[in-house]
């Protein structure tokens, strides 16, 4: 671990106003030492804005400044009594982050890092709560600037440098700082938790600062993010506006999605609206081909729309030959159809290709071709490609990640996740039975993106996606005990709530395999039952 300059003047403040035995983390007097906490901190290019004691049940307003309101956080319920405190801190002196540390008075000696989503730009507040009802002393960043758009990075290199790493590396070592100096004894284990860029926040942090984390969850991550965008970009060249031959109606996705289904679904053993492995199903769009003279049916395809769907489901390569991006997974059409397929340009795409690749505010998306992907992808600022394959320092420091992807992710295709397992695999030189020391690959059946889908989708990623039923359900609980107790784990549980209300109760629980296993139904109970179901 790396060492951490601590203020003395502070520690011995909080010490005679904490009394905190060896097994009791608790802070006497949370009110008091939170205050203190605020006005004494005293850390290079960190300025405090205030701290804030806050019991249990608290419902906070949060600040909607600075295009804050894109991000659709205005509340957020504090589950734990905790101490809150917000600050900025500096990265150059033209870019800086706004980090929040949520310090909970019932302490487990745990540390915990939360991650972004898209190009953002907002703390994800939610995760930063769900994880102090954990015990974890947490913190969230922006990330280096506000909101869910990429405005800020347009020549700003340093807002670019924030986004892709700086500013998760410097929210940690700071709220590390933080943590160790609120209570008196120091941390003992450090976590993240993220999803999607949080996904790739987290890879990048094992890539680059290996010693930064002893226990790392990541979902669906953003892996190779310049050529995912570039992938992104795609989908509205492929099949154009409402008014392009090639254009699929929002009615005629749910066709194609019922002709994958029919394709595909009965791989795994059973009907279910499920499929479990994805990699398995190789959809032909031709069998929907309408008969000559139809163009307006929505069950069927023109030959221009056959083309355009092979397209989506086709493996996207460069100018060079080399694969940019693996093809979109069949079975994420219900929800994809309103994100890519909606005949409107994708806006994390526009952002960067704009602010960041060229650097001209006025560059269209529908010009968009293969010579951008290169252009992105030989630009890659700050190594944002994240596809480091060499993960020895972090196996060597003795951390350990959980990667889990959503088999029906309609923003970024899960194949792109057993490509870099392949990859690590292959430059480390490591079979899977040795990379499961540190290194374990979970394929998420029937999930969308971090969240929701028909599948057993509720891992533990999110509060909103944590089943009550059972704590074991849950990817945090696991990374835990995988940590600390060398409890690691051979599948994750997921949970499926009955029109995905709990209060409807449970209508079925699965245990998502370990790649590179694949899930069976092998009877005989009914599908619903897990132990129906083998890894292979
Ligand atoms: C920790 O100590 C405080 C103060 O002595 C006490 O109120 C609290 O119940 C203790 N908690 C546990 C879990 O022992
Ligand atoms: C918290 O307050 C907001 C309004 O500021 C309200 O919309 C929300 O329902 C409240 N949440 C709870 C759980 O009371
Ligand atoms: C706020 O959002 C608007 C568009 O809604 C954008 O023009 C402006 O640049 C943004 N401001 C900042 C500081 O990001
Ligand atoms: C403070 O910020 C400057 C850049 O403005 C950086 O060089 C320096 O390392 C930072 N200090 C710490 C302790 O991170
Ligand atoms: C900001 O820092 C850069 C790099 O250290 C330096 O060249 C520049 O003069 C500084 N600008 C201001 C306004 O201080
Ligand atoms: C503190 O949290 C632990 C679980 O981490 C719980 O068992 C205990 O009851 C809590 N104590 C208090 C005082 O809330
Ligand atoms: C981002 O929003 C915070 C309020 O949460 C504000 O203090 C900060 O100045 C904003 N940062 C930028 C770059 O606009
Ligand atoms: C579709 O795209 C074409 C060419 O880019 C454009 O001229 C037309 O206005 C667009 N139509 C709609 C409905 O957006
Ligand atoms: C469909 O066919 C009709 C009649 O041939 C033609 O007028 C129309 O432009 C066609 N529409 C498309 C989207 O191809
Ligand atoms: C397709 O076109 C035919 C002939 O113009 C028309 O009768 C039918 O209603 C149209 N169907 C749809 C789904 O638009
Ligand atoms: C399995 O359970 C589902 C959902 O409860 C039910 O619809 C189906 O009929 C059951 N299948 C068998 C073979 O019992």
């Amino acid at each position: 671990m790396f060492s951490l300059l601590r203020p003395l003047g502070l520690l011995t403040l909080l010490a005679s106003s904490c009394l905190v035995g060896a097994q009791n983390l608790t802070v006497v007097d949370p009110a008091a030492a939170c205050t203190a906490l605020g006005q004494n901190l005293a850390l290079e290019n960190v300025t405090v804005n205030f701290a804030e004691y806050l019991p249990a049940g608290t419902n906070l307003s949060l600040s909607q400044g600075y295009n804050l309101s894109t991000c659709g956080r205005a509340s957020q319920v504090v589950p734990v009594d905790l101490c809150r405190i917000t600050m900025y801190v500096a990265t150059t002196n033209r870019s800086g982050i706004t980090l929040e540390g949520w310090l909970p008075t019932n302490w487990t000696g745990r540390f915990l890092m939360t991650g972004n989503g898209g190009v953002s730009g907002c703390i994800q507040y939610e995760d930063v709560a769900y994880a102090t009802s954990f015990g974890f002393a947490t913190f969230g960043q922006n990330n280096g600037h506000n909101g869910t758009r990429g405005y800020a990075f347009y020549q700003n290199s340093d807002v670019v440098e924030d986004f892709i790493y700086r500013g998760l590396y410097t929210g940690t070592v700071v709220g590390k700082q933080i943590t160790n100096t609120y209570y008196t004894q120091s941390l003992s284990t450090s976590f993240y938790l993220g999803c999607s860029t949080g996904g790739r926040q987290g890879w990048k942090m094992i890539q680059d600062y290996p010693e930064v984390f002893d226990g790392v969850v990541v979902g669906a991550p953003a892996l190779y993010f310049p050529a995912l965008t570039s992938w992104s970009g795609t989908f509205y060249t492929i099949l154009g506006n409402s008014s392009s031959d090639t254009f699929v109606s929002a009615d005629l996705w749910v066709a194609v999605n019922t002709e994958i289904m029919n394709q595909c679904d009965g791989i795994d053993g059973v009907m279910d609206g499920i499929i479990e492995d994805t990699l398995l199903c190789n959809f032909r769009p031709e069998a929907m081909q309408c008969a000559p003279g139809v163009n307006n049916s929505t069950t069927c395809l023109t030959s221009a729309q056959v083309g355009a769907v092979r397209q989506v489901f086709t493996d996207y390569y460069g100018l060079d030959g080399l694969l940019v991006f693996p093809k979109m997974q069949p079975g994420s059409e219900l929800l994809a159809r309103y994100i890519y397929y909606g005949g409107t340009d994708f806006s994390y795409t526009t952002d960067w290709f704009r602010y960041v690749v060229y650097e001209d505010p006025s560059w269209d998306p529908a010009s968009y071709t293969r010579a951008d992907a290169k252009a992105a992808i030989d630009q890659n600022p700050f190594n944002a490609m994240t596809g480091n394959g060499d993960l020895s320092a972090f196996q060597k420091h003795g951390g350990k990640v959980l990667h889990w992807h959503g088999e029906a992710d309609y923003i970024i295709t899960s194949d792109n996740s057993p490509r870099y397992y392949n990859h690590v695999s292959e430059t480390m030189g490591l079979p899977s039975s040795e990379l499961d020391d540190f290194y374990r690959f979970f394929r998420v059946s029937g999930t969308g993106h971090c969240q929701g889908g028909a599948g057993a989708h509720m891992v533990g990623q999110q509060a909103a996606e944590s089943a009550a039923t059972d704590p074991q359900n849950n990817v945090l609980a696991r990374i835990i005990t995988w940590v600390e107790d060398g409890n690691a784990p051979e599948t994750i549980t997921g949970t499926k709530y009955v029109n995905d209300d709990a209060t409807q109760g449970v209508a079925f629980v699965r245990n998502h395999c370990k790649y590179p296993l694949r899930n069976v139904y092998t009877g005989p109970a009914n599908y619903t039952q897990p132990e129906a179901w083998t890894c292979i």
